[in-house]
């Protein structure tokens, strides 16, 4: 701290604590970066050398990490307590926490200070149009959403074994570079059914990294979350929005029975989503409404050549 009592920029890179994510995957290399930039010590996990080696190509520090090989993660030591990102989704075969539990067993010899993790909004389940907050209660309406829900359980329960508090973050669709419709639009294989005629909610993927590191930054109070940019939008108004920007057709309507019962359940979730709660805590987002991001994600896209969609949803 300087004389008049204003942090340098020394100070705050004492102050950042080492983070490790665990699933360094689309949002959990977002998350990364952000802390790496003040400085700190930075570790992602990742099942693939592919994947690790993209890893360390961004300045992390890769580890290798599967639930059937957790040598690399419980050899981790740090010299000072560490915030968790978890990144890790519920398989969708039995055993459905393997790889979460394994993790937080890992980290039996490191002192965590805080954790976040990463959830998802499906938790909700069908809620016919309806607005929903962090106060509206849990519903899971399909597999998906009961995985979820058992995992935010999961993690809950070893915070309050290990005596760290966790945030969860709610997550709805994640978009950003990679993460849009272009592709499928480009290619045909774009459908909307029952005409697109329900409520969804987006997230760039940059803000989901400002908003785990706001909580990290408010210290960890152990409540949950929904991150959206705040605009719910009706699905169809989104695609033709895309379609005007790429001078595309619409694309056609089939029966929702024709979709497989994952990407069925996206459809079916059909809520407005309100992060009041996050947003009055002192966070906001910095991409808002679906130009906004498609402009931004295919800006992106555009620069480095490279426009496939690796994206669930969208
Ligand atoms: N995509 C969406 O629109 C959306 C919406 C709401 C919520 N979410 C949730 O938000 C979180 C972040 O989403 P994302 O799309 O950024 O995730 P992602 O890119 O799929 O990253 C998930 C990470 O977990 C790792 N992982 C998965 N299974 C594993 C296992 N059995 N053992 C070890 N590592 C494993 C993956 O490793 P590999 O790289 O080796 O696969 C990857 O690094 C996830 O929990 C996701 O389910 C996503």
């Amino acid at each position: 701290m300087s004389g008049s009592g204003e942090l340098t920029a020394a100070d705050l890179l004492a102050q950042a604590p080492p983070l490790l994510v665990l699933g360094c995957g689309y949002s959990g290399a977002y998350v990364a970066a952000l802390r790496r930039e003040s400085g700190a010590r930075v570790v992602g996990t990742a099942r693939s050398s592919t994947r690790l080696n993209e890893l360390r190509d961004g300045g992390l520090e890769a580890c290798s990490f599967d639930e059937s090989d957790c040598g690399a993660l419980s050899a981790l030591r740090f010299d000072t307590a560490v915030d968790v990102v978890v990144s890790l989704p519920p398989a969708r075969s039995e055993p459905h926490h393997g790889a979460l539990r394994v993790a937080l067993d890992s980290l039996s010899d490191i002192s965590v200070r805080h954790a976040v993790y990463l959830s998802s909004t499906s938790v909700y389940g069908h809620s016919m149009g309806a607005t929903v907050d962090e106060t509206t209660a849990i519903s899971p309406a399909d597999p998906r959403g009961e995985r979820r829900v058992a995992a935010e359980a999961l993690i809950r329960e070893w915070g309050a074994a290990r005596r760290v508090s966790v945030d969860i973050l709610r997550l709805p669709g994640i978009c950003g570079p990679h993460r849009t419709p272009r592709a499928r639009l480009q290619s045909g294989r774009y459908v909307l059914p029952e005409g697109g005629r329900v409520w969804s909610n987006r997230i760039y993927v940059s803000d989901i990294a400002t908003a785990t590191e706001h909580l990290f930054r408010r210290g960890g109070t152990g409540e949950d979350w929904i991150a959206t940019d705040g605009r719910p939008f009706i699905v169809r108004d989104h695609i033709k929005t895309c379609c005007e920007l790429l001078g595309l057709p619409m694309p056609p309507d089939v029966p929702l029975a024709s979709l497989d019962p994952y990407r069925r359940a996206f459809w079916q979730g059909n809520r407005r989503l309100d992060p009041s709660r996050l947003r009055d805590s002192g966070w906001e987002p910095a991409v808002v409404g679906c130009r906004a991001m498609m402009t931004d994600a295919w800006a992106a896209e555009n620069a480095t050549g490279d426009v496939d969609n690796r994206g669930r949803h969208s």
